[in-house]
């Protein structure tokens, strides 16, 4: 039965994606040597703690180095998804780390949006992308990609996000840009509450203006935050199998997903990083069907995706009419 529920992804790091055959064959096409005991543990790449996760995910997603590779990356992820019955699935992109690579911003997006109109046409899902910020890359970086994402416009692309080290690189830093995206109207998400707890939640939702939180999922500890979090209607893009990977949560009865839900707060499930967690967006859906939700409120939790989607109106009524 939840195979046939029809689901929605809003917080997938598209880069994170890759799969291990898929990084072997871009390694090899590009001349790039991954140490072979990154490959494969209890998860499909060897990290030890969250810090290390963020060096082998810059590691292995060193691979992905052409517009090329970004167009088969989506392509693939894409395809795979509507194999689970997703029906849409909003993704982040670094541009700083293609740019590093020596793409340039616009290739970049070309790559993937060629891979994402092949999905669309091949298997009706459909998909837009959030460029992020990378806290750990400094305020000024973060700024430049958002300055360089608001000057080109594309349909395609629908939001900003702010992802990395949340604990050392904390809101106050990056008040300037959101101001600036916040002054153009610009859908924003950032990543608050996986590592930090409630104060850091309040800082992110007080100073970047924020409609979504990555995770947010430790506004938990504070209940007055949570009402906060209900009154300002706030989407929280939960990952629960990623939490547990990272183990910020021992077990799935530990993860305040399903507290979360029964409050009221508006939440969707979602995969992160997939292989790095053994995670697919199904997996996330069958976990708060074990949780206890029925299947009317799995599709809730997919109607939640769609209408804090930062996508157009017209393409919000497609889905929901799909729905
Ligand atoms: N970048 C990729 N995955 C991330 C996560 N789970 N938290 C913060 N930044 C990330
Ligand atoms: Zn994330």
């Amino acid at each position: 039965m939840i195979e046939k529920i029809k689901k929605a992804e809003i917080h997938v790091h598209l880069e994170a994606t890759i799969m291990p055959k898929l990084c072997r064959k871009f390694a090899k096409n590009n001349n790039i040597k991954i140490p072979e005991e990154v490959f494969g543990s209890k998860y499909c790449y060897a990290w030890k703690d969250f810090y290390d996760f963020l060096k082998k995910y810059d590691l292995i997603t060193s691979v992905i180095k052409t517009p090329e590779d970004y167009y088969e990356l989506t392509y693939n992820y894409l395809k795979q998804c509507s194999q689970e019955n997703v029906i849409y699935v909003e993704a982040m992109i670094s541009s700083a780390h293609a740019k590093s690579k020596g793409m340039t911003y616009n290739s970049f997006i070309e790559g993937i949006i060629a891979g994402a109109k092949k999905a669309e046409e091949e298997f009706g899902i459909i998909s837009k992308y959030i460029v992020n910020g990378i806290r750990h890359l400094g305020a000024e970086s973060v700024h430049e990609t958002a300055t360089e994402v608001l000057k080109n416009f594309n349909e395609h692309i629908v939001g900003f996000g702010l992802a990395g080290d949340e604990l050392h690189f904390p809101p106050n830093l990056f008040i300037k840009t959101f101001d600036m995206l916040k002054k153009e109207s610009f859908p924003i998400t950032v990543h608050a509450g996986e590592w930090d707890g409630p104060e850091n939640i309040r800082n992110a939702i007080n100073l970047l203006h924020p409609t979504r939180l990555g995770h947010g999922v430790r506004s938990i500890e504070d209940p007055s935050l949570v009402d906060e979090i209900f009154d300002l209607n706030i989407t929280l893009e939960t990952c629960p199998t990623s939490n547990i990977a990272t183990n910020i949560y021992k077990t799935y009865e530990d993860h305040p997903a399903k507290q979360l839900f029964d409050r009221g707060i508006k939440i969707t499930v979602n995969s992160d990083d997939p292989p790095f967690f053994n995670a697919t967006v199904g997996g996330e859906y069958q976990v708060m069907s074990n949780l206890g939700l029925s299947n009317d409120q799995l599709l809730l939790l997919t109607n939640n995706a769609i209408q804090c989607a930062f996508c157009d109106d017209n393409t919000k009524n497609k889905l929901l009419k799909k729905l």
